[in-house]
């Protein structure tokens, strides 16, 4: 397979949480890393396993996975983390502080990065995702909406190169999609690029280059979405 250096590439993918049973089936794919690239499809029709292959949490049961050109079968996961960012579809299970303004703080304070700049960059993200008010509330006790926009405050302030976002307007209302839209396409004009699960429509509609429909653990559709 040719490794393309701008893309995630899926080579003959196969995946099934129990032996016997296919999740994944047979998934050949490549995404372009300066994409939005949205992934919609039914309940159950393989969206957050996939977003998790690409991410390394789980492992295919055959087939390879590229990231810009690396097997990321010979990559750990605090590789794979250093390059993408990624939003679980219930964002609590990526929370371990006791305040939000400590939940953004973590990963930076970790890598010993400069207490100014941690401080500046905590409190530009505050304010962007409007989570000002809650800096001292404790995370798991926040609304679905908040946890969601906490979330991804705790992985933008990583600076990460590629996005991998599990419905992230899940609990958000109309004012704060709008927000998140805005961030989104300002982070896609810096040159970011993600990849997006979604049932949100009009989400979509807005913000991404192309869509891929699964089905039953197939990539039934792909498109490119004239914005
Ligand atoms: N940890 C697990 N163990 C066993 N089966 C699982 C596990 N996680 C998911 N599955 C099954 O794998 C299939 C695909 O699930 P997945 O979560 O990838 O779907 P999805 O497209 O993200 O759905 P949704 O839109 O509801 O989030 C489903 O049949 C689900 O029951
Ligand atoms: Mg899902």
């Amino acid at each position: 397979m040719v490794k393309l250096l701008d893309s995630i590439g899926l080579k003959s993918v196969n995946f099934g949480y129990i032996k016997g049973k296919k999740i994944i089936k047979n998934i050949d794919i490549d995404i372009n890393i300066k994409d939005i690239t949205c992934i919609i499809g039914p309940n159950g029709s393989g969206k957050t396993t996939l977003g998790k292959l690409m991410m390394g949490i789980l492992r295919p049961d055959s087939g390879e996975i590229y990231l810009v050109g690396e097997d990321i079968a010979e990559m750990s996961l605090g590789q794979i983390g250093r390059k993408i960012g990624y939003l679980f579809q219930n964002p609590e299970k990526q929370f371990f502080s006791n305040t939000v303004e400590d939940e953004i703080k973590f990963i930076p304070e970790i890598k010993g990065l400069d207490k100014k700049y941690i401080e500046e960059k905590t409190a530009l993200l505050l304010d962007l995702f409007q989570l000002n008010h809650i800096k001292n509330s404790f995370p798991l006790k926040l609304s679905q909406g908040e946890k969601q926009r906490l979330a991804l405050a705790a992985i933008l302030v990583n600076e990460p190169g590629y996005l991998i976002l599990d419905e992230p307007t899940k609990g958000l209302d109309v004012e704060r999609r709008k927000v998140l839209v805005q961030v989104l396409k300002k982070l896609h004009g810096e040159g970011i690029g993600m990849t997006v699960i979604t049932h949100d429509y009009a989400f979509i509609d807005q913000i991404s280059d192309r869509i891929l429909k699964m089905h039953e653990g197939e990539i039934v559709e792909d498109k490119r979405n004239e914005r």
